[in-house]
């Protein structure tokens, strides 16, 4: 991962990078941030007066830059910070990241009264946005190395930019386990990550279980998912458990290693991407790891239901019943409807064993997701109307989006069945809608302290943009972890 040095003076400046924002007034030219740092006399000055720099705008993201043959400093990046806000700054610092991706080492000049805000956004837009991911034997593709942020007073900011180094480490945990193929990632493989993760961490207690506990507690769900692959499924159970901690909100993620859709098998087409299909339990798991790493005073259990959905001779079959932990039905018609069964096992765990106060889910549940929101956005559902406030607002404060749905009880009869207590995938209602009416029915008395988020649509970025790079986004990791940091 970059190195990022705080500094209260540079200590070398072959590469420099000045802020700079929009001017005041319409068509105003860009203008450099003032900076507090001590720069070579006129630097700012030449940098903005030297064309073609008054075309400039100053938004954030925009980058310009000039060389200087045989002075110091050689190189001058000129870096537009808008209106220096947290958003801002993570998009500057996405695309400091990738203008300077051949350098080993550039200085940047804050400016004089950059807040914490302003650091964190700059260190996670550096960060997430020089994420790569890749499987080869070719040595590592060129990168840039380190940022010194030169800042007057680098101890204000230390507390902000160890959220944000935790914030993005485990938003690139997430990533790197979404993105690994199917033929390395199974259940077993992701449980083994996370151990590994885990270990000597304290106050951080992992249980995994395997088929057989499974079955002796009764997770039908899980086991008739995980039925017809050759990896046979997993439940992980990750406990941070801080001495004090008053709330204790469990996280529930989708862990489906790969979704060919079972019997009713996907089309091709819709099946390529499917290795992303456990990215809510990677979400979920590295957000328990970074609530552990920052010490964050809240009890975080995280629960990843993981298992192949394959079709073979011992997969479960359209038209099976599936008794769920706690032993409510469900009739299936349809095998690719499997993320809901996974998760209801583990719904229904959380409430009769757990005793959260909140509950909260993420799963990659169905395509409607885009269909109704494009590929940014989540679908977000809760009856909790402060509790979907507070979680919608540290989405939007972490640069991510999702959208509230409606949980209409009119639909609720579509869930009916003459041979289960419920139909998990009823031909008719609207997909993403019809999926969290069906989890809403596993949870029991926190039915109202329930969140669930369908993040089909913005788990993967189909190109490099801003903080996100192609592939796995980590989606969730960075809203939840700034929830958590909400809570007391
Ligand atoms: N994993 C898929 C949902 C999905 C689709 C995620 C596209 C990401 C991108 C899920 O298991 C699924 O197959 N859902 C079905 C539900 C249907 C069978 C009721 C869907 O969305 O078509
Ligand atoms: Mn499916
Ligand atoms: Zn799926």
């Amino acid at each position: 991962m970059l190195a990022i040095r705080l500094l209260a003076e540079p200590d070398r400046l072959d590469t420099l990078v000045l802020p700079i924002c929009p001017g005041q007034g319409d068509d105003a030219p860009a203008r450099p941030v003032p900076t507090g740092t001590v720069l070579p006399d006129g630097v700012a000055e030449e940098a903005i007066a030297l064309p073609p720099v008054a075309r400039l705008t100053g938004r954030p993201g925009e980058v310009h830059a000039q060389l200087r043959p045989g002075r110091d400093p050689g190189r001058l990046l000129l870096l537009g910070v808008g209106e220096g806000d947290e958003a801002a700054w993570r998009t500057a610092g996405a695309a400091l990241a990738r203008a300077t991706k051949d350098e080993t080492r550039v200085t940047l000049a804050m400016p004089a009264d950059a807040a914490p805000a302003a650091v964190r956004g700059l260190v996670e837009g550096l960060l997430l946005a020089s994420y790569r991911f890749r499987m080869t034997d070719a040595g590592p593709t060129p990168a840039l190395a380190g940022v010194d942020v030169v800042v007057a007073d680098p101890d204000a900011h230390t507390a902000a930019i160890e959220v944000a180094r935790t914030t993005a480490r485990m938003t690139r945990f997430a990533r790197d386990l979404t993105n690994t193929p199917s033929s390395v990632k199974n259940p077993e493989w992701f449980a083994g990550q996370v151990a590994a993760a885990a270990v000597d961490v304290p106050d951080l207690h992992l249980r995994v279980r395997e088929p057989a506990e499974l079955a002796a507690e009764g997770f039908g769900g899980i086991l008739a998912v995980g039925g017809g692959s050759a990896s046979t499924p997993r439940l992980v159970e990750l406990d941070w458990r801080p001495a004090g901690a008053r709330t204790h909100v469990v996280l529930v993620g989708k862990g489906i290693t790969f979704d060919t859709g079972g019997i009713s098998i996907k089309p091709r087409a819709s099946m390529k991407l499917m290795r992303k299909d456990m990215a809510g339990a990677a979400a979920v798991v590295a957000t328990t790891l970074g609530a552990a790493a920052l010490r964050l005073p809240v009890r975080v259990t995280a629960l990843a239901p993981l298992a192949e959905n394959m079709p073979s001779g011992s997969a479960f079959r359209p038209g099976d019943v599936i008794r769920h932990y706690g032993g409510t039905t469900s009739e299936n018609t349809n095998s690719d409807a499997e993320g809901r069964l996974v998760l209801a096992d583990a719904l229904a765990y959380a409430v009769a064993e757990l005793e959260p106060d909140l509950l909260v889910d993420l799963a990659t549940l169905t395509g409607a997701n885009a269909v109704a929101l494009g590929k940014r956005t989540g679908a977000l559902y809760s009856e909790n109307d402060g509790l979907a406030t507070d979680v919608l607002a540290a989405i939007g404060a972490a640069g991510e989006a999702a959208w509230r749905m409606p949980l209409p009880d009119d639909y609720v009869e579509y869930l009916g069945s003459e041979l289960a207590d419920l139909h998990s995938s009823p031909d008719r209602g609207a997909g993403s809608v019809t999926a969290a009416l069906f989890l809403r029915e596993f949870t029991g008395g926190l039915r109202d302290r329930w969140l669930h988020v369908d993040m089909s649509a913005p788990s993967w970025a189909e190109g490099d943009d801003a903080e996100l790079t192609r592939g796995a986004t980590g989606w969730g990791v960075r809203s939840l972890l700034r929830w958590l940091g909400s809570l007391g």
